[in-house]
Parts: C-alpha cells; structure tokens; sequence
C-alpha cells in the first residue's frame, strides 16, 4: 500500500518535471539550436577556440570551461555583457568583444545567451 502510494507520487513529480521542462525547451529550442550554430561555427563565435562546453570538439582552454551558466550568471543582461563586451571586465582579456567590434550581430548573442542557459 505505502510502496504503491510512493510509486504514484513519483510519477507525479516526474511528470510534472517532464511536462515543466518540456514546456521550456520547446518554447527556446529554436533561439538555443541557433546559439549552439552561432557559438560553434568557427568563422562566427568560435568560442570552441578557448573554452570547454557541452559536446564540442577540440576545446581551447584559455577561458573557462562554459558550464552551469545559470548558476554562476543569474542575471541575463550580465551574462549578456560578458559576450558583448568582455573588455568591460578585463582591459587586458583575449576573449573579443563580439558585441562593440560587430563581429556578431545582437541576435546571434540573444541566441547564445539561451544556448549557454541550457548549459
Ligand atoms: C580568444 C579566446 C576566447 C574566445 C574566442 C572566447 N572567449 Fe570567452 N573568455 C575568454 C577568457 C580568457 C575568459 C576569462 C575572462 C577574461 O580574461 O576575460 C573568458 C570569459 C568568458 C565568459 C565569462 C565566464 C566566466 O566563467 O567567468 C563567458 C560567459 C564567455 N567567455 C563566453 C564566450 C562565448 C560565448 C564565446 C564565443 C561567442 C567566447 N567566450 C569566446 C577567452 C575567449
């Protein structure tokens, strides 16, 4: 009896999770597949050049690795600056400043931006 109960309360929560989950991906899959293209293409971000992140290959390790974005940059529009501007935090940084010099336009970083939340 106690275990059946245990099982549908479980269920519950999984398919709640699933369903919360599901709901988010669909709504940005698009804006993160096309950050996952922007920041891999190496004639566009080419973040793979220095930093680690997700499935990519032959990672640079300049920078740090690209993970629990969410956790360490709650803030959007700091995040955001970070790739916008990186001379903002570090006058001396290698990391180009996709934003100021045009190299990326404001939507592909807009997508980025969601690519690296899922991350
Ligand atoms: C030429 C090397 C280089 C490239 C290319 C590069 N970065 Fe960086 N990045 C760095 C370095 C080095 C840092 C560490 C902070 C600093 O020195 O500016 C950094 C820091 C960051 C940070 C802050 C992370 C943290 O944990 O503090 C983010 C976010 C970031 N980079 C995202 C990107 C994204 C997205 C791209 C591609 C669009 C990219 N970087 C391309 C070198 C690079």
């Amino acid at each position: 009896m106690i275990k059946k109960t245990l099982m549908t309360l479980s269920l519950a929560v999984a398919m709640t999770l699933g369903s919360f989950g599901g709901g988010i991906a669909f709504a940005d899959e698009e804006a993160v597949n096309h950050g996952k293209t922007v920041a891999f293409n190496r004639q566009k971000g080419n973040c793979l050049s220095c930093h680690m992140m997700d499935d990519g290959d032959q990672a640079g390790t300049q920078g740090p690795p690209l993970i629990a974005m969410k956790l360490r940059f709650p803030n959007r529009e700091d995040l955001r600056a970070r790739i916008y501007n990186p001379l903002e935090f570090n006058p001396n940084t290698i990391m180009p400043p996709f934003g100021l010099h045009n190299i990326l336009s404001d939507e592909e970083i807009d997508a980025i931006v969601e690519y690296l939340y899922t991350l």
